[in-house]
């Protein structure tokens, strides 16, 4: 028999980028042995350091490489001495834009009641996913001044909300969430909707009272292309009140879909109720071509070289990358064993105060796989 091969390319990054992207690669090369695969990986220096060193942000040629691959796992992008903007534009959102990973996936899962700062709230309460949409939105860079500098400038950034757009979002999060818990039903379903056929629920996260454009058209697509999921209770949440309830009940979550601004405010406050940056990960998926899967804690510069930052959220991360290459086996299995490390070894989740040092984290996850 031959054993499936995976060629990953590797964007270590920034500040503590390249030491948590050790410990994934580390956690996933040893999935890969238990569970019958191989692993190989192509490193690409970019990053801040390369640009100070040589001007270069992101050359083409390797933007033209990455889309030979089909994932790309990335550490960090951000460094102090550049200024706010250049990395995270010239090559994150570059590289979602180019490679069209239209879907920016982030499971929100809590492991131990203890690492959530919301009273009463344990695991059996957060455990939703929340799908936005990465390619459009206000994050397009469509807009620019008038009269710059001058006291009358006006700036513009506008919203850029296409029906294709759209749509490929809206089925993907309907997808995702029919097949979500196997059909088994998710419990914050009523008995009404159970009796109705429903399994699981997809929450539209808007503002339909006020982007009275914008979310129109999402919530029209939402239903067209919902009526074809029988299975799934469509729900509608305007985004203040979703991070309202993401404190009071993140019971009431599923399966949120959004645009990509909500989707990245909204995913920072879900990080704190699952136990904060050290275990949110997220991957960024053209499912039909190269996706890239990264923690979403940035590059945290005044932890770099100390060996002391939280591995788990590029561990998930490359358990996210393994399940959609397929090997649901080993991701499920990554999942295990770093829940079973969080409540049985790791003090807290923050940056220093694991009780363990970055690479022993690592280890540990790796042999309780
Ligand atoms: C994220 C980050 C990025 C974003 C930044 C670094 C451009 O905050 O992945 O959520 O806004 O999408
Ligand atoms: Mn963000």
């Amino acid at each position: 028999m031959t054993m499936n091969h995976y060629n990953i390319a590797v964007i270590g990054g920034d500040g503590t980028g390249p030491e948590v992207t050790r410990e994934a690669l580390k956690v996933a090369e040893a999935a890969a042995a238990k569970f019958g695969f191989n692993l190989s990986w192509q490193p690409y220096d970019i990053g801040g350091d390369r640009y100070l060193k040589t001007g270069e942000v992101l050359p083409d040629s390797v933007v033209a490489e990455l889309r030979k691959f089909k994932a790309i796992f990335l550490g960090a992008v951000g460094h102090p001495q550049v200024k706010p903007g250049i990395l995270e534009k010239g090559i994150l959102l570059r590289l979602r834009f180019e490679l069209e990973q239209y879907i920016n996936l982030r499971p929100v899962k809590l492991y131990r009641a203890v690492d959530c700062p919301v009273k009463d709230k344990g695991p059996e309460h957060v455990d939703f996913v929340v799908v936005r949409e990465n390619n459009e939105g206000i994050y397009t860079g469509a807009g620019g001044f008038v009269f710059k500098g001058t006291p009358h400038e006006v700036a513009i950034q506008e919203s850029v909300n296409t029906r294709r757009g759209v749509e490929r979002c809206l089925r993907y999060a309907f997808e995702l969430t029919a097949k979500r818990r196997g059909g088994k039903p998710w419990k914050g379903l009523k008995p009404e909707d159970i009796t109705a056929g429903k399994t699981s629920q997809l929450t539209l996260c808007g503002k339909t009272n006020v982007l009275t454009y914008a979310f129109d058209l999402w919530e029209r697509a939402f239903h067209e292309v919902g009526a074809k999921y029988s299975s799934v209770k469509r729900d509608y949440a305007h985004v203040d009140a979703t991070c309202m309830w993401f404190v009071k009940n993140p019971e009431w979550f599923d399966v949120i879909v959004t645009d990509n601004m909500f989707g990245d405010i909204i995913t920072d406050l879900a990080a704190m109720i699952q136990g904060g940056l050290g275990v949110a990960a997220g991957g960024n998926i053209n499912p039909e071509g190269t996706s890239m899967f990264e923690p979403m804690g940035g590059s945290a510069p005044k932890y770099t070289g100390q060996n002391v930052i939280n591995p788990i959220a590029a561990i998930n991360a490359g358990a996210l990358m393994l399940e959609f290459l397929g090997e649901t086996k080993a991701a499920a299995a990554i999942e295990a064993a770093v829940i079973q490390i969080i409540n049985s070894k790791i003090q807290s989740l923050a940056a220093g105060k694991m009780g363990y040092s970055t690479s022993q984290v690592g280890d540990l996850v790796a042999a309780a796989l």
